[in-house]
């Protein structure tokens, strides 16, 4: 199968890509909030609790492991990548190795985790993974990012993506620019633009064949902490008019992270953007906070709420899935949180 096909694989009809990567210290930090202990224990319950959900293929078409859980079993015995390989879901990886401070550059972040990692490709496309993920991370302020930061997580993007394909392996390259701070939709429209465009063209110079990449991306959204938040009909436009501007119709799809909005409101931006039509690439959703938050809280770490918290799964991938379709209601989704 040609990295092509893979990647059209994981968004046909209609699906989505659950983001289930979280690296110890952050999944650590999220089951904190809700009172849970994190354990290795606790995080395989938990995200066996997740993939065993009834009929979660019929949503997504790709999960992304943490290594922590390629190498676990699920309850039932079976390996967790075999599992979710069994449902018709292909299984990928998060490779990269976090975010780390810039020298040099307060505020600024860059992607660490390249070393070693062809041999990590080996032994991953070994276990079944067929696509992978690297996330970096643009602080966006009035003056941040620097064309350095820039320039660096790009690079960093390329030679991870041109790794993954030599392995076989459909590269998700994820250069989020954070939505924090009080910056108006115009500033991120302008940030998430620079970073696109430095991206692709990375890609380019270090001979990745766009054919076989997933781009993630932020939408663009007015600063969380802005006075002025702009509504779905403004963030589908500008997003959509910075993906044109840089993502080449050769790449087979688009995907949004949820990037800590709350779950109605990116759900409603990305039904808007749905609602637009179709688009060069395969537009979709590639979520961990918006179809995790709720399920997470439900469960609590108890084996009584198992049930409870897979209908709410169920009901949070339902609503990601219509709003991918064009067809999510605000009042299904006021009924359901
Ligand atoms: P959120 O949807 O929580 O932003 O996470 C998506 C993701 O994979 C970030 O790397």
């Amino acid at each position: 199968m040609t990295l092509q096909e893979t990647a059209r694989e994981i968004l046909a009809d209609g699906k989505g890509i659950l983001a289930a990567d979280e690296s110890t210290g952050t999944i650590t930090k999220r089951l904190d909030a809700v009172g849970i202990e994190s354990t290795e224990e606790t995080r395989r319950r938990y995200r066996d609790l997740l993939f065993t959900t009834e009929d979660v293929e019929q949503r997504l078409g790709g999960v992304i492991l943490y290594d922590e859980t390629v190498r676990q079993d699920a309850l039932d015995g079976t390996g967790m990548v075999d599992l979710l390989r069994r449902r018709g879901i292909v299984p990928g990886i998060k490779v990269d190795a976090g975010a780390k401070d810039l020298a040099g550059f307060p505020g600024e972040k860059v992607t660490e985790g390249l070393d070693g990692l062809r041999e990590r490709f080996a032994e991953y496309a070994d276990l079944g993974l067929r696509f992978a993920k690297w996330r970096s991370v643009i602080s966006v302020s009035d003056t941040l990012p620097s064309a350095t930061a820039i320039e660096l997580n790009a690079t960093g993007q390329a030679r991870y993506a041109a790794l993954a394909q030599e392995a076989g392996l459909v590269p998700i390259v994820e250069p989020e620019s954070i939505m924090d701070g009080d910056h108006g939709i115009e500033r991120s429209a302008e940030v998430t633009e620079l970073v696109l465009a430095a991206t692709i063209e990375a890609l380019r110079r270090q001979r990745v064949a766009l054919e076989g990449v997933l781009v993630k991306t932020n939408m663009v959204v007015s600063g969380y902490a802005g006075p002025d938040q702009a509504g779905p009909d403004e963030v589908a436009d500008r997003t959509l008019a910075v993906l044109y501007r840089t993502i080449p119709a050769a790449v087979p799809g688009v995907v949004f992270l949820s990037g800590g909005q709350e779950d109605a409101q990116a759900n409603a931006n990305l039904d808007a953007i749905a609602r637009r039509g179709s688009q060069p690439w395969t537009v979709s959703f590639s979520y961990a906070r918006a179809l995790q938050g709720r399920p997470m809280a439900i469960w609590a770490g108890a084996e009584e709420n198992v049930a409870a918290a897979q209908h709410a799964f169920a009901e949070r991938l339902h609503l990601t899935g219509a709003a991918n379709r064009g067809e999510w209601s605000a009042d299904e989704e006021r009924a359901a949180s």
